[in-house]
């Protein structure tokens, strides 16, 4: 694959394209990094979010910054802090349709307004890392993204 395909179809049009491209480019593909390297770039190129990026779990109380795309982010994040830690913490995906009604919301970005956080398990179902995605605008994420968002973390080797 040389260039990605986009549609100007409805959201879900869009992540069933960019699932199919995802897992031909990744399929055969088994270092970590390099997969979320891609994986961050083709969900950005098709939907332009403010930030899209990968944590990856450093030991048992810290994720740190993996592969991203957009503006400079926090660097580290506790286990149970912010919206990344709390993912981890509850292993489960979280929504937030307005941040600054999250308590505990890391702040990375001031333009940041709603995100989506959604873990990524080993083959133990282990936690190794969130996928976390920041939009400028309020009510960004449904559970078509966290449906989609969550087959596309199932595609990384971790
Ligand atoms: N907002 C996140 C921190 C990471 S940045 O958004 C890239 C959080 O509260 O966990």
């Amino acid at each position: 694959m040389e260039t990605l395909l986009t549609t100007k179809g409805t959201k879900e049009e869009k992540y069933i394209l960019l699932l199919k491209q995802i897992k031909a480019l990744i399929e055969k593909e088994y270092d970590t990094i390099c997969a979320m390297a891609n994986v961050a770039a083709m969900i950005q190129e098709t939907f332009s979010f403010l930030w899209t990026g990968f944590y990856r779990v450093e030991n048992e109380t810290t994720l740190i910054l993996g592969p991203f795309q957009g503006p400079i982010a926090c660097t580290r994040i506790k286990k149970g802090k912010g919206v990344c830690g709390t993912a981890w913490e509850k292993d489960q995906t979280m929504i937030v349709p307005d941040v600054e009604k999250f308590p505990g919301h890391i702040a990375c970005s001031s333009l940041s307004k709603s995100e989506i956080v959604i873990p990524l398990h080993n083959a133990d179902n282990k936690i190794m890392g969130v996928l976390d995605i920041d939009s400028e605008e309020l009510n960004t994420f449904d559970n078509t993204d966290a449906h989609y968002l969550e087959e596309i973390a199932r595609c990384i080797p971790v």
